[in-house]
């Protein structure tokens, strides 16, 4: 959200434009967002390596059939994939809105639909279609090399997946 306000503020000077951080510079000609955004909008670059850390997440707690936090990371990586779309709708010459609607849409609501039915095979499945996704956008946007997986341990091991073991249940 404060993205989201951030780009309606500074979307209105365009004297700003000059200052445009390196990494939010999309393609001249493109008129991406981005551009007129000054020093506060992250490149997709960095909005990617958050989406990276929220697949890893989101894929520790459905596999702990940790159903509210599972639920909470989806959300997040809901809430990332609007702002990458809002803030570069087109990217070095990559229709990025469009590819996100078509390719990660159908399989955020699969999981979607797998975590509110505490479905763990149907978590499985749909988490698997979702990285398929990713991959496939990165092959779209002639950025076949970045491969997306399951992870196989957690990014960070402060957090506990363990389900029932949450904060309003010590
Ligand atoms: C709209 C197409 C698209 C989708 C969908 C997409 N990506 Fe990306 N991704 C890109 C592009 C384009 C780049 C390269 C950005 C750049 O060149 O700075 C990228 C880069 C990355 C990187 C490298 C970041 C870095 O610089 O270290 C990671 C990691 C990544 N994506 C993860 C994901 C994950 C995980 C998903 C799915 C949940 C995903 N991406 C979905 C287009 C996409």
């Amino acid at each position: 959200m404060l993205l989201i306000a951030a780009l309606g503020l500074a979307a209105c000077d365009s004297a700003d434009r000059a200052h445009s951080h390196p990494d939010a510079a999309p393609t001249p000609g493109e008129g991406a967002p981005a551009a007129q955004t000054g020093d506060h909008v992250p490149g997709l670059h960095s909005l990617m390596m958050e989406l990276q850390h929220r697949h890893a997440t989101l894929w520790f707690a459905g596999d702990a059939e940790n159903w509210p936090l599972a639920d909470y990371f989806l959300h997040e990586l809901e809430e990332l994939l609007e702002d990458i779309e809002t803030l570069h709708p087109t990217y070095d010459g990559v229709p990025v809105a469009e590819l996100l609607t078509e390719m990660t849409l159908p399989a955020v609501h699969r999981l979607e639909a797998a975590v509110d039915a505490a479905d763990r095979a149907g978590f499985g499945i749909a988490y698997d279609e979702l990285t398929t996704a990713c991959n496939a956008c990165h092959i779209a946007s002639d950025r076949g090399a970045i491969v997306m997986q399951r992870p196989t341990s957690p990014p960070l091991t402060n957090l506990r997946y363990i389900p029932g073991s949450g904060n309003r249940d010590p």
